[in-house]
């Protein structure tokens, strides 16, 4: 790599969730943030019976099982095909129809257009992932693509402490991540705006969890959620 040539974070997070999807189910801190985010999803979002849901950057599916039973179909797109492997694995051990549930493994692009031959969502929903992606603007165009009119977009992120910035992710230094630390929540309602096709764009702390980030020292990490209807 050139000096000046910055690292492709989309091919190097593909690298890590493909190396990291067998045990990811295994981590409970992965298991409970997906929980928490699922349950905040269906505070936020009432009566989604009828609604065909996109699980952006769905990972083993954690946040697909929990809204499964609420909504008529989701569909799980992951840019790593190992974490896909693993949400189809769930999905076809209970027996369920890939109409219904499944994930494909495709890295969606703005630049691409359309990738998924016109199939438009009630609710897209991304958990947890944002902050592994750069270019923040281009994805929220690109979700909101594929919403139909009057569709949700809806995203959770870990949100900002500049204080504790440098103490993060020390356990695990091999993350790839575009976004140390997550999002001040106004960023991302920032990029919702701009597309200029969201309208009721509004952001709130989804939940709160304690973590210890160094020896003696616990500190309170705040999910925020991020909601806007497509117009
Ligand atoms: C921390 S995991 C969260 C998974 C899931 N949303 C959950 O809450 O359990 C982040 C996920 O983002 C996916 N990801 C990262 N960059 C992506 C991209 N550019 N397009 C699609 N998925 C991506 C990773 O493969 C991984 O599955």
């Amino acid at each position: 790599m050139e000096a000046n040539e910055l690292p492709n974070i989309a091919e190097l997070n593909k690298e890590y969730f493909n190396n990291t999807s067998s045990t990811y189910d295994a981590n409970p801190t992965n298991v409970l943030y997906a929980k928490k985010c699922a349950e905040a999803i269906l505070r936020e979002v009432k009566d989604l019976k009828g609604y065909e849901v996109m699980d952006f950057a769905c990972g083993t599916g954690l946040i697909s099982q929990d809204l499964f039973a609420h909504v008529k179909s989701i569909l799980g797109v992951d840019s790593s095909q190992n974490m896909v492997n693993e949400y189809n694995k769930k999905v076809s051990q209970q027996g369920i129809d890939k109409e219904v549930m499944q994930a494909i493994c495709l890295e969606l692009k703005e630049s691409d257009g359309d990738q998924l031959n016109g199939r438009k969502f009630d609710l897209i929903v991304c958990a947890s992932a944002f902050h592994h992606i750069d270019d923040i603007d281009s994805t929220t165009r690109m979700l909101v693509s594929y919403l139909k009119q009057g569709g949700e977009l809806v995203v959770l992120d870990l949100k900002k402490h500049p204080e504790v910035l440098h103490k993060l992710h020390e356990e695990n230094k091999d993350h790839i991540i575009a976004h140390r630390g997550g999002f001040f929540p106004e960023e991302l309602e920032k990029a919702f705006l701009t597309t200029g096709m969201l309208e009721n764009v509004s952001s709130k702390i989804a939940f709160s969890l304690p973590k210890q980030i160094e020896k003696d020292e616990e500190h309170i990490f705040e999910w925020f959620l991020v909601k806007g209807k497509k117009i």
